[in-house]
This record gives C-alpha cells, sequence and structure tokens, in this order.
C-alpha cells in the first residue's frame, strides 16, 4: 500500500500539470496543483452508503472477472467526490485489487471520468460531423463568448467547464450540448443563448430537444407509423391451424 502510494506520488503532478488528453482540446490548464496538498487536502474514502454499493457492484462478478466493476466504481467515485483525484484512483485498484495505474490509464481514456477538479456544470459540446452539419460551430462560439471560456477551461468561480468533445449518440437531434448527465438537443443560437443564462443562474432546465420536437420525430411529420397499429397479437389466429374441438 505505501509502495504504491509512493509510486503514485509523482502521477498528481503528471496528470494535473498535463494538458487534458481530447483531441478537440488546444488550451492551456487551468489548476496546476501541487502533489503535496493534494493529499494533504483531498483525502479519498468511499463513504458507508457508497462503500455498500461498490462492494455489492464487485459481488455482481464473477471472483476472477471483477475488474468488469472498473467502471461502475470510478463512476461511483466521481459523483461521490465530483472529480479523480488520485487517492481515488488508488482506492478503486486496491477495492478491485489492481495496479493503480491500470486503472488510472482507463479513467484517463474515458472523457467522462475527470481528473482535475471541475465546474458545477460540465458543458460538453459535441463537434462531430452531424451536428458540425447542423451548426455546431456557431453554438461553440456562443458558448466560448457567454462564458468567455476556451475548450478544456473551467470558470473562476467553478460554476461551468467548457469542452469539446465526439458524438454523444444524439446526432438526430444536433446540435446538441451534454450538461453533466443530461442532454439538450436541437440547439440554434438564442436556445444556446437561453440555455447559459439559465444555467448562470442556477437553474438546470428539463433536458432534450429545446425546439419544435418532443423527441427525434421528423420535424415535416410523420413518415411511417401513420396509422393506429394493430393490436397485439395481429394476424396470429389467421395463420394458426384452427383448433380442433374436443
Ligand atoms: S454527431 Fe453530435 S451527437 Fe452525434
Amino acid at each position: 500500500m505505501f509502495a504504491n502510494l509512493l509510486r503514485l506520488y509523482q502521477l498528481p503532478r503528471l496528470v494535473l500539470q498535463a494538458p487534458p488528453i481530447r483531441a478537440l482540446s488546444t488550451s492551456e490548464p487551468r489548476f496546476k496543483l501541487d502533489a503535496c496538498n493534494l493529499y494533504e487536502k483531498l483525502k479519498f474514502e468511499f463513504d458507508e452508503e457508497n462503500k455498500k454499493r461498490a462492494e455489492f457492484l464487485i459481488s455482481t462478478y464473477p471472483e476472477p472477472e471483477r475488474r468488469g466493476a472498473l467502471l461502475p466504481l470510478l463512476d461511483l467515485a466521481q459523483r461521490q467526490h465530483g472529480w479523480l483525484p488520485i487517492t481515488a484512483i488508488q482506492a478503486v485498484a486496491e477495492m478491485l485489487k489492481l495496479e493503480p495505474f491500470v486503472v488510472w490509464e482507463v479513467a484517463n481514456f474515458y472523457t467522462m471520468f475527470n481528473l482535475r477538479p471541475i465546474g458545477m456544470f460540465r458543458l460538453k459540446v459535441c463537434m462531430t460531423t452531424p451536428c458540425r452539419l447542423r451548426g455546431c460551430d456557431e453554438i461553440w462560439r456562443t458558448c466560448e463568448n457567454v462564458l468567455k471560456l476556451k475548450d478544456g477551461e473551467t470558470s473562476k468561480d467553478m460554476q461551468f467547464t467548457l469542452t469539446a468533445t465526439y458524438c454523444m449518440g444524439a446526432c438526430v437531434n444536433g446540435p446538441v450540448i451534454a450538461v453533466n448527465d443530461d442532454l439538450y438537443e436541437d440547439l440554434d443560437v438564442p436556445e444556446t443563448e437561453k440555455l447559459l443564462s439559465e444555467l448562470k443562474s442556477g437553474i438546470m432546465p428539463p433536458a432534450g430537444p429545446r425546439r419544435d420536437r418532443f423527441a427525434s420525430e421528423p420535424r415535416s411529420g410523420l413518415t411511417s407509423l401513420l396509422t393506429e397499429p394493430p393490436s397485439a397479437g395481429f394476424g396470429m389466429q389467421e395463420l394458426s391451424p384452427k383448433a380442433k374441438p374436443c
């Protein structure tokens, strides 16, 4: 345990001072924390409730495959702490009996995990082709201008973190911004400004399409499912052989 901590002692310096590893990231990191202070101030331990959750998650995997619980455990740690300090990486590694570096590599790979402190609202703007065709560049510029942030930066008051990201699987509703766990879709510049001002005043508006759609139905009206669907079992009785009377 102590040897592991010693080996990890150098990691925060590397993790926290390195630029965020995201293909679209161009800005310098804002957080340059000192490793010693980090250990003093940001000790991590699962609280009682999350410890039980973590143990349950681990118990759902057979012993040789317990590393399967790695992603849910990292998520749990991040939800408890807000981001993943190196001490949380260590705690997860100990629970799963994995090398801390393996856990760190996984956390570093997925953009959903934050290895640095982030703002209360983490905004991820999709910059992949379908959203681009629907005007995400304008949405991005609006976010930059309103929040006065560049890619990867966090506001001084720790309210916002802004990042450009890749497809989030809601292409049919592009352009899309993810705010923490929720997706805000069908955005244009006025709707983005409205969303940002709501977030600035601490309000988390309802997620989903922000314009004239309920979900992802075509704007021009339905093109299929135009009639009432037949009831369950439709056509089955005609196809099956007639039952013989007893
Ligand atoms: S391209 Fe933006 S959500 Fe898929």
